[in-house]
């Protein structure tokens, strides 16, 4: 095929290089921004009068149809294309004849690429946005349904001190959050035009880049033509936010995983969401959390994969940059399902709040609040924790829990003991005396709830 850069070569690549130079299976995704890009620069060609008003006209009625074409399959994109932007202007070339030809004035495939996957990536970090909404609104509905239902929260993955379901599940809540507003920050950096910059140091012709900046949707133009071509610092801070976004999945997916095994017990997951083994029949997998677990791997390989190509490269543009969709776009596209499958997997999984109550009463995770009851009365906290951890390992060695010990054997340890101390270290008294700000208190969580349904409500949600 005769390349369209054919001249100061005879552009006779063997058939090897020609599959190793092209990008088109992975860049022909864009095609949609592709087009819209172009059109933009005809529109702003004919307003600065390098184009006629009819050519410009021609130019976009041409491309429209293309768009049209591909989108309806009467087009079908050339997989041996060399990449998305070399496609699309040698079909309008054949369709419109040497006109076409006159489009990529004052622009290149250097600025040309870096606007597509802006444009791309904007669209798709909407539906990430989108995604981690849903995730949030599904944890904070499981989390209301649980607030009062109490289990041990863990350190070290021992039991610690109770708290109640909802508060452990407001914790992803809040990291989810945190992701969202990751990605918007991230939105808010890429937003800016790199059209115009043209190979690396803009052009002779006097185009106007705030013109194409405005009519596709950028906040601003990017203020340095080299910087502008060379820049990848929004593909790492996406696939950044992504990797946190994944980190978190997985951690949930780790709990998920531990609390639907028999020795936890603590949650079931709908059929739906878990697969069955082929040789033994009792079991039931969590093969969606594995997965998640799993794919964040990927992830982060796409981020460092990412920064590595990216931290040798002289400015302006290299060939190696070509590479940076692929991470991308693998990172975006798992995020996403990640993200779809975790929401109705959550929604419907059964909490077994029996268990987790039970599993509250064993592992003395009131004696903190015991040790609080004596230093309440008095005692300095460090004898306090030292008497009480001396009453645990005595109740372990009789085989009893703190609740089921005596009067006359507390007052043994301390004649600070009374009757009272019983009422103080029932696990409801524990949860509800936890009334610091952020606490796993009822009225600390009736507003965590309360917080989050305010901020679904300002998204729209
Ligand atoms: N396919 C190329 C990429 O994805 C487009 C830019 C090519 N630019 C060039 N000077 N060869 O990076």
């Amino acid at each position: 095929m005769e390349k369209m850069w054919a001249g100061r070569t005879a552009g006779q690549t063997s058939a090897l290089a020609d599959d190793f130079n092209s990008s088109i299976h992975i860049d022909s995704r864009m095609y949609k921004e592709d087009i819209k890009g172009s059109m933009a620069h005809a529109a702003m060609l004919a307003e600065v009068g390098i184009l006629t008003g009819e050519e410009a006209d021609a130019i976009i009625a041409a491309l429209e149809q293309i768009l049209a074409d591909i989108q309806s399959g009467a087009l079908p994109i050339d997989m041996n294309a060399e990449d998305i932007h070399m496609f699309v202007e040698s079909v309008l070339t054949k369709r419109i004849g040497d006109l076409g030809k006159k489009l990529h004035t004052a622009r290149s495939r250097n600025d040309q690429v870096a606007v597509d996957i802006r444009l791309y990536m904007r669209g798709k970090c909407d539906q990430i946005q989108a995604l981690l909404l849903d995730l949030i609104h599904a944890i904070v509905t499981v989390a209301e349904e649980h607030k009062y239902d109490i289990l041990p929260g863990y350190t070290h993955l021992q039991r610690a001190q109770p708290i109640v379901f909802a508060h452990h599940l407001l914790a992803y809540a809040e990291m989810f959050r945190r992701d969202l507003s990751r990605v918007e920050d991230a939105v808010k950096r890429m937003n800016v035009s790199p059209l115009g910059a043209c190979a690396l140091a803009g052009t002779t012709y006097p185009i106007s880049r705030t013109v194409t900046a405005k009519a596709l949707g950028f906040d601003d133009y990017a203020r340095n033509s080299i910087d502008a071509v060379s820049d990848r610092d929004f593909c790492v801070e996406l696939l950044s936010a992504f990797s946190v976004i994944m980190m978190h999945l997985s951690r949930f997916s780790e709990e998920i995983i531990l609390w639907s095994s028999w020795e936890f017990s603590y949650v079931e997951l709908d059929d739906a969401y878990t697969t069955g083994s082929s040789i033994m029949p009792q079991k039931k997998n969590s093969d969606m959390a594995e997965l998640v677990r799993g794919k964040t791997g990927r992830v982060y390989g796409d981020l460092m994969g990412t920064l590595t190509m990216l931290k040798g490269l002289p400015l302006a543009y290299n060939k190696d940059m070509q590479e940076d969709k692929e991470s991308l776009f693998d990172a975006t596209e798992t995020v996403a399902r990640c993200l779809e499958i975790f929401a109705p997997m959550v929604r419907t999984m059964k909490v077994k709040s029996g268990n987790m109550y039970q599993a509250a009463q064993r592992g003395f995770i009131n004696a903190t609040d015991l040790a609080d009851y004596l230093t309440k009365r008095g005692m300095p906290f460090r004898t306090a924790y030292k008497t009480v951890g001396t009453i645990v390992s005595d109740c372990i060695a009789k085989g009893t829990v703190l609740e089921e010990l005596p009067l006359e054997a507390y007052q043994a340890y301390s004649d600070l003991f009374d009757a009272d101390l019983y009422e103080e270290i029932s696990l409801k008294t524990c949860v509800a005396k936890r009334i610091s700000e952020g606490a796993t208190g009822y009225a600390s969580v009736e507003k965590q709830i309360q917080n989050f349904k305010m901020f679904l409500g300002t998204k729209g949600k």
